[in-house]
This record gives C-alpha cells, sequence and structure tokens, in this order.
C-alpha cells in the first residue's frame, strides 16, 4: 500500500460539509475527496451526479412536480410499475410507492393485516420477525426492528411482536453449526407459530440479507424456501425487507431471486431510485391483492406524496441505467472478485473474523478473538472510530455495531456503487483495509483494559 498516512481520527470533529459529487466521489466545501464506498447505507447504486437522471427529473419538473395520488395517474408513476413488475416476475405486481424504507416496511406490514381482515380473518394480528435485524424508524417497523440502540427510548409504546433468532452461519444459534442453520431456524420459526397459534399469526418478516443490525449476513441456501414452505401451510404471510438488500444490490434485482423463493409482500426503497429522490415501495403479490381489491377496493395505506411524480420519474431513469448498462448482472460477476480484493488487503489483520455478503453489500466482521470470535467490547467504540478514520483517509464506508448481541460487534460494510471502475473499487478496498489497520493498531493494545 503507497498511500500517505492521514491524520489518526478526532472523535470531536464535526461532520464535514458536503458540496458537490461526481460518479463514485464527493467532496465536501474544504474540497477534501471522499471515494463514495458504500453509498451512504447502500443507496446511491449508479453514483452521484447523473446527467441522464438529473435530466429526468428535471424535465418532469418542468413538466409537473406532483400530480397527486387520488387525482392523477402519471406516465413515470406507470412506467415505474411496469418496471418494477418485471424486475420482480410472478405475480408481484402491485405495489404501494412511499418515500422511503420505513414507509415502505409499515406499508408492508399494513397490507399483512388488510389482507387477514378482507378475508374476515381479524385474529390474525400478529408479527413474528428475528433479532439483529433493521425494518425502520416510524413505530410499527421500529416494533419489528431489534437493534437496541435504537430502540430503547421507545420501548412501552411500540407493538408486541414476536422473535426468533437471527440466522447467521457465522454465530450458529445454540445446538446448530453451520450447515444445520437453515433448517434449525427454520424449525424455529415453526414451533413459534405452533405457540403463538397459527390462527393468530399475520406474518413474517425478514431481511433477506440482514444490512445494518447484522452487517450483510445472508440467510444459509434453502433458508428461505424452507420459510416459504412454513409460511404457506400456516396461512403466514411471508414478507421480505429488501430496502437495503434490494434493487440489484446483491447481484439479483430481487435478493431472495437467489434463494429461490418469492415473498407474498416485500419493500424495497434506497437502491430504487439511487438517492436522487426520496422513493420506496411495497410491492404484494396476486395472492394479497385479490381480496384487497375485491373488498375494500384498493390497499389502505399511503400517503400525501405516494406515487411522487418526480420521485417515480428518477426511479424510471435510475432503473433504466441499470437495466441498459447490465448492472445487476456486473454486480452478480464481481461479487467474487471484490470478495478476493478484499480478503487479500486484509490477509495479515488476525482481528477479521468474517467476510460475508452478497453482490456489492460485503460485511467485515472485525473479534477480538478469532478463535472464540469474542467481539471487541463496545467499549472500544471500534466501529464508530473506523468510520472516522475512513473519513479522514478520504473513504465513505458504512462500519456498524451491536451485531453480536445488539450492543458488541463490529462490522464494516462496503456496498459500492454498481458501476463503479476497476480502479475505484481497487482503492475503497485499499483505503478501508488502511483504516482498518490504522484504528486496530491503537485499540489492539487496549484489548483489555
Ligand atoms: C432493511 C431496512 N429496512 C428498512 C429501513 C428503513 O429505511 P429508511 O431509513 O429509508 O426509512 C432500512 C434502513 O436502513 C433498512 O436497512
Amino acid at each position: 500500500m503507497t498511500m500517505t498516512q492521514p491524520p489518526i481520527f478526532d472523535s470531536q470533529s464535526p461532520l464535514p460539509k458536503v458540496a458537490w459529487a461526481k460518479g463514485s466521489y464527493v467532496y465536501d466545501t474544504n474540497g477534501k475527496q471522499y471515494i463514495d464506498g458504500s453509498g451512504g447505507p447502500a443507496v446511491y447504486c449508479i453514483g452521484h451526479s447523473n446527467e441522464e437522471v438529473n435530466a429526468a427529473i428535471i424535465g418532469q419538473l418542468g413538466r409537473i412536480a406532483h400530480g397527486y395520488r387520488y387525482t392523477f395517474t402519471s406516465d413515470a408513476l406507470e412506467q415505474l410499475t411496469e418496471i418494477i413488475s418485471t424486475r420482480c416476475g410472478g405475480t408481484l405486481n402491485h405495489m404501494v410507492f412511499v418515500t422511503g424504507g420505513s414507509e415502505a416496511v409499515e406499508s408492508c406490514l399494513k397490507l399483512a393485516l388488510q389482507y387477514h381482515a378482507a378475508r374476515d380473518d381479524m385474529h390474525r394480528r400478529k408479527f413474528i420477525a428475528r433479532r439483529r435485524s433493521w425494518h425502520g424508524n416510524t413505530l410499527g417497523a421500529l416494533s419489528v426492528s431489534d437493534f437496541l440502540e435504537r430502540k430503547t427510548a421507545f420501548e412501552g409504546s411500540l407493538i408486541d411482536v414476536a422473535r426468533v433468532s437471527a440466522v447467521n452461519t457465522y454465530r450458529p444459534i445454540l445446538g446448530a453449526c453451520a450447515e444445520t442453520t437453515a433448517e434449525v431456524c427454520a424449525k424455529e420459526l415453526e414451533d413459534e407459530i405452533i405457540r403463538i397459534g397459527p390462527e393468530h399469526v399475520a406474518a413474517f418478516i425478514f431481511e433477506p440479507v440482514v444490512g445494518a443490525a447484522g452487517g450483510c449476513v445472508p440467510a444459509p441456501e434453502t433458508y428461505a424456501v424452507r420459510v416459504r414452505e412454513i409460511c404457506d401451510r400456516y396461512g403466514v404471510l411471508m414478507i421480505a425487507d429488501e430496502v437495503m438488500c434490494g434493487a440489484g444490490r446483491t447481484g439479483w434485482w430481487r435478493a431472495l431471486e437467489q434463494d429461490g423463493a418469492e415473498p407474498d409482500i416485500m419493500s424495497v426503497a434506497k437502491g430504487l431510485a439511487g438517492g436522487y429522490m426520496p422513493l420506496g415501495a411495497a410491492i404484494y403479490n396476486d395472492k394479497v391483492a385479490a381480496p384487497i381489491n375485491s373488498v375494500h377496493g384498493a390497499p389502505l395505506t399511503g400517503h400525501t406524496f405516494t406515487g411522487h411524480t418526480a420521485s417515480c420519474a428518477a426511479g424510471v431513469a435510475v432503473q433504466t441505467i441499470v437495466t441498459r448498462e447490465r448492472l445487476v448482472e456486473r454486480v452478480r460477476s464481481n461479487e467474487s472478485t471484490l470478495k478476493q480484493m478484499i480478503a487479500d488487503s486484509l490477509r495479515d489483520v488476525d482481528a477479521v473474523g468474517d467476510i460475508r455478503g452478497r453482490g456489492y453489500f460485503i460485511g467485515i466482521e472485525l473479534v477480538a478473538n478469532k478463535e472464540t470470535k469474542q467481539p471487541f467490547g463496545s467499549s472500544h467504540g471500534l466501529h464508530i472510530k473506523i468510520r472516522q478514520q475512513a473519513l479522514a483517509n478520504g473513504l465513505i464506508c458504512y462500519p456498524v455495531g451491536g451485531n453480536v448481541d445488539g450492543i458488541n460487534g463490529d462490522v464494516v460494510i462496503l456496498s459500492p456503487p454498481y458501476n463503479s471502475t476497476d480502479a475505484e473499487l481497487t482503492e475503497m478496498v485499499d483505503k478501508m483495509s488502511l483504516s482498518i489497520r490504522q484504528v486496530l493498531a491503537i485499540e489492539r493494545p487496549r484489548q483489555h483494559d
């Protein structure tokens, strides 16, 4: 590595002020350059300031910014609906557009409840969710989440949600090993449905590849298919939260495509409009749509800005580029190269416990002891220091904490734009490796503090 050594992190420093960006690079008002290795939190899938997307948004704004959903449909909304239906496949061709991930998840939960209500099955009100998961900041989405740090202040007012274990082959649950994790965890879900009483369970919600709360944790092969069977057996809806891992991030447009499973309802957001405008969607299949449409006429969810015309225009433009430039395919074929580059760059770093993830959604879990997988204590604030050090080094990456037990654990996420050049990927990996090494050089000796 030939990079000069920038200053060691300063935890007191204020955030830099963003000025402009182009492609994979972002600049602050002091002229400092950052390479965007994480798309913020896995958002900017085609990089920044794309002229074609900007022109599409400006063109839409020049005609009309927003046609209210109960007054008008629009070309942008209809085109985006068509694109998403085609990308999702199956009968996932019904959708409610919203302005982000939390609203998308909130809508997914409400669609599940409305489906059961429309079938005159008002007993099915209970959600089951997994530990170490993140579904968003609104009260419903927060209720199904299990990110302690973000929930504690709101306890007492959240929905009572049933919880099953996180599904993680690096940290299998008691009584399982990596090979049996899929089956043991699927069985745990089935047992929980039976314990609650299937007649009370509305839906099971999970992230096909866990993002911020777990650090890019894909479920093992066969898990999603088993979940699909179990949900069908007990009349429970299957909700896939693809806000972070969807829209091509894992090398498949729907993350669950790779697992050979189709959910009843799914959320998508971050990569849908790539950060150019706020946009998300709750997407649902014919099975869910049929009773809703025949009994209530339409989904009983949505907001003033549902189907915002300029946001939909941004989504159409981003998805047109993703399709035309075969970026999902590029992500899929580059996955092993990116993982290998990361592994090579950290080969001699003994705190690297696991490198995992799919496509351009890769997490590096750092541990104090590789044999026991014991994390660094949260008092180290390792992930926060790596984030700051990376910024000082001119890298935006996405270090997260609490993946082990909600408090302890450190994972550094890399989630580059799908169209980053090979040289840019190399720069991201080098700067991430440097940042991790610099912080560990200070924190390793403090390990037993
Ligand atoms: C899986 C998942 N679901 C939902 C959300 C909430 O999305 P938003 O922050 O856009 O409201 C996030 C955000 O990180 C997420 O990762």
